[in-house]
């Protein structure tokens, strides 16, 4: 399925085609979640991969061999994308499955369960240009254009996946319907160990100090940059252009600073500071 031109729009949301179809989006709304499942929630590029690899590695004690034999998308795949349910037909228990879906898409079908739910969030300002490098390279995502006229369309919620700001309002203000679990990126970064211990108590999964540690050195940028099993290198040229770009980028904190002329910074920060005000939502702009 190529569909690379094809945009899905979904309760007023834009999606990518390639990936998303009507009956996709069907099948995640009415989708059973087992309270045995795990569910990674995320906006486009605020850690997504890297917490597939963490639960994929705390769910098999530490063994690396899942990690490194299948790619993250059938160990963890996303509901709304159309291969899930083929995926999934064998699997009908201790799920980890990913979503970057709003809460008013799945909410129903996840309220149902009691799933642990684990939203992961990124400073915006490094998931615009995490993004606007991922629409170089993503040939199921539109041209990005200018980096400003990418800032402006992101500000507006008129990229695929929709408004970052209603993404994480919405999720966060019904943290209470879930067994839910919030993390940011910056905490990964900052202490990645002391982060996958709050992973393992909130699974209820102890491990001991060496499994962590193996797990501390299996996530860290340098080593996942070369897993072909998450790198995307496996998805062809024709879907992923590698001569624009890789999926593991840079993964660091900050990169905002290369790409924000002032105007632009000053501008998102007025923009940040209306739409959070009713929110207590705080990040890590630099480490
Ligand atoms: P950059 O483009 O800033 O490098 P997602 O998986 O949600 O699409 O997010 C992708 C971003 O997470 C990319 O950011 C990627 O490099 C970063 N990332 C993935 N694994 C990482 C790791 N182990 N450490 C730091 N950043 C990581």
């Amino acid at each position: 399925m190529a569909n690379l031109d094809v945009t899905l729009r979904y309760s007023g949301i834009n999606f990518p085609g390639h990936l998303h179809t009507m009956q996709s989006m069907r099948f995640a709304e009415e989708f059973k979640f087992c309270d045995t499942d795990t569910v990674i929630v995320t906006y486009p590029k605020s850690g997504t991969t890297w917490m597939q690899e963490i639960l994929t590695i705390i769910d098999s004690d530490g063994s690396q061999v899942p990690a490194k034999t299948i790619p993250n998308w059938i160990r963890t795949p996303w509901i709304e994308h159309y291969y899930c349910k083929d995926v999934l037909q064998n699997k009908l228990d201790n799920r980890i499955i990913t979503t970057h879906l709003p809460y008013h898409i799945l909410s129903k079908s996840l309220k149902n369960s009691n799933a642990k739910v684990i939203y992961v969030a990124r400073n915006p300002m490094d998931i615009i240009v995490s993004f606007y490098h991922f629409h170089k390279m993503a040939n199921f995502l539109p041209e990005p254009g200018t980096f400003g006229e990418f800032l402006e369309k992101f500000i507006l919620g008129e990229v695929h996946f929709g408004s970052w700001f209603e993404h994480i309002k919405e999720w966060l203000s019904h943290r209470e319907e879930f067994n839910f679990l919030f993390i940011t990126y910056e905490e990964l970064k900052k202490d990645l160990r002391h982060s996958v211990e709050k992973l393992c108590s909130f699974l209820e999964r102890p491990l001991l100090p060496e499994v962590i540690d193996t797990i501390v050195r299996h996530c860290s940028f340098a080593s996942m940059k070369d897993n072909q099993m998450i790198n995307y290198t496996l998805i062809p040229n024709e879907i992923m252009d590698h001569q624009r770009g890789k999926f593991m980028r840079k993964g660091i904190v900050g990169d905002w600073k290369e790409h924000f002329t002032e105007e632009q910074k000053q501008l998102f920060e007025k923009i940040f500071q209306e739409k959070m005000s009713d929110s207590n939502i705080w990040f890590i702009w630099t480490l």
